[in-house]
């Protein structure tokens, strides 16, 4: 077993590990944050999208002990401590962006990344984005509008959004 220690949401966390223990299985398993989603565990869903040092990685596709030392960000860490959803979650309803919502928790965190990266991408570009993640209910366009309605919100371009 081995010691493995990293930041999650904001928190220092330590657990013991198997060298072939995936990300996700620490976060779900053994932090209980089971908000990060498997669809495929062969790294073509995106429900397993987290952050790591502020970049979008599925989760399936690295061990924990690559995470060792390095920041996490789930999808439990993005709203406020109030309950205050985050603006990619805010769009994301308002915008009917989910069904199911078993892709959703790697949307929103693919949707952050994509409004940090690319601010003024248009309706293709979000698209080719997000080739790596599948939804298999909404049919994407409701996905495509939050991510640049909360792009926008997120880059300074649009006041607040409708959550306020
Ligand atoms: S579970 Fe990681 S990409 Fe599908
Ligand atoms: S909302 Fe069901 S898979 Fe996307």
């Amino acid at each position: 077993m081995i010691n493995v220690t990293m930041t999650v949401n904001g928190r220092e966390m330590t657990g013991e590990v198997e060298a072939r223990t995936l990300l996700v299985q620490f976060l779900r398993d053994h932090l209980r944050l089971t908000g990060t989603h498997v669809g495929c565990d062969t790294t073509q869903c995106g429900c397993c999208i987290v952050h790591v040092d502020g970049k979008a990685m599925k989760s399936c596709t690295m061990l924990a002990v690559q995470a060792q030392g390095k920041a996490i960000t789930t999808i439990e860490g993005l709203a406020a401590k109030d309950g205050t959803l985050h603006p990619m979650q805010q769009a994301f309803r308002d915008n009917h962006a989910l069904q199911c919502g078993y892709c959703t928790p790697g949307m929103v965190m693919m949707g952050i990344d994509i409004a940090r990266r690319l601010p003024d991408a248009d309706e293709a570009t979000i698209r080719h984005q997000l080739e790596g993640n599948i939804c298999r209910c909404t049919g994407y366009q409701g996905i495509v509008e939050a991510i640049k309605s909360a792009s926008a919100v997120l880059n300074g371009k649009q006041e607040g959004g409708s959550h306020a």
